[in-house]
C-alpha cells in the first residue's frame, strides 16, 4: 500500500476563533499536531506516499512536514526534543491537492484519486484519533487483510445509540475475529433506522473502483458528494469488508471540543502520571 490520502480543507467551525488562521489539523494534541499523528500512524503501516487534499489557508499544515527553518537552535536542544525533530524531519514527503470547493468527502478523495494511478488506496480522516491500546497495529492489520482478500476494508466502532447520527453506521455479517463483510451502510442514520451500532471510523482502504464510482457520481446543487454513497454503489459490485478496531485503539473524535479536551487530557496523564494529583486536586478544589 502506497498511498494515504489525508482530507483536510475543512473549515472547523466548530473550532472557532481558534481555527481562523491555523488550520485545525495543526491544532496540538499534547505537544504535536493533531495531523502529524495521523501521517505517523500512516507510515506505520508501510504507506509512504502522504495525499494531502488542502485548500486555501491550509498551507502550514504542509510546511509542518517540512525540515525545520534552520532559525531554529536544533543542535543546542535537550537530545529527546532534538532526536524527534530529526525523525520529523524524515518522517515523509508529502503531496498536496487543492480542493477548490468544500464538495464533501467523496470530493476530497477523488481529487487525491486522480494521483494514485489507479491502485488501491488508504483514506485516513485527520478529525478520528486512533491510539492504540498495545501492541496490534490496526492501519497496518488494515493492509494485511486487504493484500491477503483484495477487497476494501473500513475500520469500525461501537458507537452508543444516541452517538450513531454522528457517523456512517454499517450493518454486515460477523466473519469471526472482529471481522464483517458489509452488506449495508447509511451515513448518519436518522433515530431507529437501524439496530447497528457499528460505526465508521474514518480509516479505508479503497480498491480502484471506487474511483470509477466516484467519477460518474453527481452532485446535486448545494449537496456534497459523499464517500458513503460511493461505498453504497461499491457493495453491488465487490464485496467489502469492515474491521472493528475499538478493542485494540481508543478513538477520539478531535473534531469535537470534548473529543479534543479527552484525547490532550489522556495522552497528558499517560505521559505525564506526575500531573494526575495536580488535575484531580484542581477539578476536586474548583468545581
Ligand atoms: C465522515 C464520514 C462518516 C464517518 C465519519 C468519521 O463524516 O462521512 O461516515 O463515520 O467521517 O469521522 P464527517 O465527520 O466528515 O461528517
Amino acid at each position: 500500500m502506497r498511498y494515504a490520502i489525508i482530507p483536510a480543507a475543512g473549515f472547523a467551525t466548530r473550532f472557532l476563533p481558534a481555527s481562523k488562521c491555523v488550520p485545525k489539523e495543526l491544532f496540538p494534541i499534547l505537544d504535536k499536531p493533531a495531523a502529524q499523528y495521523i501521517v505517523e500512524e500512516a507510515v506505520s503501516a508501510g504507506i509512504n506516499s502522504v495525499i494531502f487534499i488542502t485548500g486555501m489557508g491550509k498551507e502550514s499544515i504542509l510546511d509542518h512536514f517540512d525540515t525545520i527553518n534552520p532559525k531554529f537552535p536544533v543542535a543546542k536542544l535537550n537530545s529527546d526534543i532534538k532526536s524527534r525533530i530529526e525523525d520529523l524531519d524524515s518522517l515523509v514527503d508529502v503531496i498536496s491537492v487543492r480542493q477548490k470547493k468544500p464538495l464533501g468527502l467523496g470530493h476530497a478523495v477523488l481529487k487525491g484519486a486522480e494521483l494514485v494511478d489507479r491502485k488501491s488506496f488508504s483514506v485516513l480522516l485527520p478529525d478520528m484519533l486512533v491510539v492504540p491500546t498495545g501492541s496490534v497495529n490496526s492501519m497496518l492489520e488494515m493492509v494485511k487483510l486487504h493484500e491477503r482478500t483484495g477487497r476494501s476494508v473500513i475500520a469500525l466502532m461501537k458507537v452508543p445509540e444516541h452517538m450513531k447520527s454522528k457517523y456512517g453506521i454499517v450493518e454486515g455479517t460477523s466473519l469471526g475475529n472482529n471481522l464483517l463483510k458489509i452488506t449495508k451502510m447509511i451515513e448518519k442514520p436518522a433515530p431507529g433506522s437501524t439496530d447497528s451500532n457499528l460505526a465508521v471510523v474514518g480509516r479505508y482502504i479503497l480498491t480502484p473502483s471506487i474511483i470509477e464510482i466516484l467519477e460518474k457520481q453527481e452532485i446535486k446543487k448545494g449537496s456534497e458528494m459523499q464517500l458513503t454513497d460511493a461505498i453504497v454503489k461499491l457493495l453491488d459490485s465487490e464485496e467489502v469488508l469492515g474491521m472493528v478496531i475499538d478493542d485494540d485503539n481508543l478513538i477520539f473524535d478531535t473534531g469535537s471540543v470534548e473529543g479534543f479536551v479527552l484525547a490532550n487530557t489522556f495522552l497528558a496523564m499517560k505521559r505525564f502520571p506526575e500531573f494526575r494529583n495536580s488535575l484531580k486536586d484542581l477539578l476536586e478544589k474548583n468545581l
